[in-house]
């Protein structure tokens, strides 16, 4: 996996928003991570950490009042610089598929879900013709695990979890190289959670045009489906990105390495079911050290300076590594 090219390259990514009264609120600061051909890199945090703040800035859909510094470069293109034309015809949808967060908003309230899939999908792919049209669609739907009988429904005749699914499907109809899911398993039960990450994951193997695979950025606070498809896990906090780990050491041994992240696993409920203590802070007003001091069991003097992401992980006094923790095992 580490051998293969970038598929997306995020270097010192930053994102501001401009407040009256000029305050400012720092919703992503210096992020930088790659995505490969053929993984799956799963971005995790709380709500509010500035995960679809990044997902909007790689997809030029921020609002008017952010500022970007940094770049993200997909191929050649850097998405952040890339002009609106260019976003709209070769980005969304053909470069970078989207499943979006709030999948009512992205489908279109006037239409059924199978008229939007065959507009896509002669948009995107080169079916043509009535029938071939009608077939893409419905494999695209039965992708996703989206009913065929409710395809010709409106939208808003859609519980969540089923418009979520349309909005899925949608986002695979184009065979974009860069798969980009924002809470895709929101409002889904477990096995409808599993049946989509799966199919993502099987989307991410199966595409390329040389079989090399596409990638697949999926933001998302629900750490099983994480576990479940991820090979590699980024974990933002009050948006900075402070460990970037191999999904397995991660989720299993040693597990994670800052002190933000093993509180994020320490609170699930099949493990120690022990939540993180207090609240993020606001972006608007971050300290001058570590953002997590104030919640963080292993905080010293040291973390009112702002610790650097040195290697993998950003924190003064991290867990010990694998081989830390192997070396310790082999000498006690
Ligand atoms: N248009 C905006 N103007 C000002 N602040 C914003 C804007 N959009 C998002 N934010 C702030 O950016 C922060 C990160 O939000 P978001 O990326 O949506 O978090 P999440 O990690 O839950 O996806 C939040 O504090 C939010 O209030
Ligand atoms: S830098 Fe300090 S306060 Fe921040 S996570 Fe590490 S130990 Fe905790
Ligand atoms: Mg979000």
């Amino acid at each position: 996996m580490t051998g293969r090219a970038p598929v997306l390259s995020v270097r010192g990514l930053s994102v501001r928003f401009l407040m009256p009264g000029g305050r400012r609120v720092a919703a992503v600061t210096d992020a930088h991570f790659e995505v490969r051909a053929g993984e799956c890199l799963a971005l995790i945090g709380e709500s509010g950490c500035g995960k679809s703040v990044l997902a909007s800035a790689l997809l030029g859909l921020l609002p008017g009042n952010a500022q970007t510094a940094g770049s993200a470069l997909l191929g050649d293109l850097d998405l952040l610089t890339a002009d609106e034309r260019t976003l709209s015809r070769t980005v969304r949808g053909r470069l970078v598929g989207l499943v979006p967060q709030s999948p009512a908003a992205h489908l279109t309230p006037v239409r059924t879900i199978r008229s939007q899939l065959q507009e896509t999908v002669a948009a995107l792919t080169p079916a043509r013709g009535r029938a071939a049209l009608r077939a893409a669609a419905e494999a695209a739907a039965e992708r996703a695990a989206f009913p065929a009988d409710h395809l010709d429904h409106h939208p808003h005749e859609l519980s969540g979890g089923l418009a979520q699914r349309a909005a899925t499907a949608l986002a695979l109809v184009g065979d974009a190289p860069l798969l980009l899911a924002d809470e895709p398993t929101t409002g889904l039960d477990r096995d409808l959670v599993d049946r989509t990450v799966d199919e993502l994951r099987r989307h991410v193997d199966s595409g390329g045009d040389g079989g090399e695979g596409r990638a697949l950025l999926m933001i998302t606070h629900d750490l099983a489906a994480a576990e479940r498809i991820a090979d590699r896990v980024a974990v933002m906090y009050a948006g900075r990105i402070v460990e970037l780990a191999e999904a397995a050491a991660f989720f299993g041994a040693p597990g994670p390495r800052h002190p933000y992240s093993r509180g994020l696993l320490d609170a699930l409920p099949d493990r120690a079911f022990t939540p993180i203590p207090g609240l993020p802070p606001e972006l608007g007003a971050l300290p001058d050290g570590c953002a997590f001091a104030a919640r963080c069991d292993r905080a010293t003097d040291t973390c009112a300076v702002l610790p650097p992401l040195t290697g993998t992980v950003a924190c003064h006094h991290p867990h010990a590594a694998l081989t830390e923790a192997a070396d310790r095992a082999r000498t006690a």
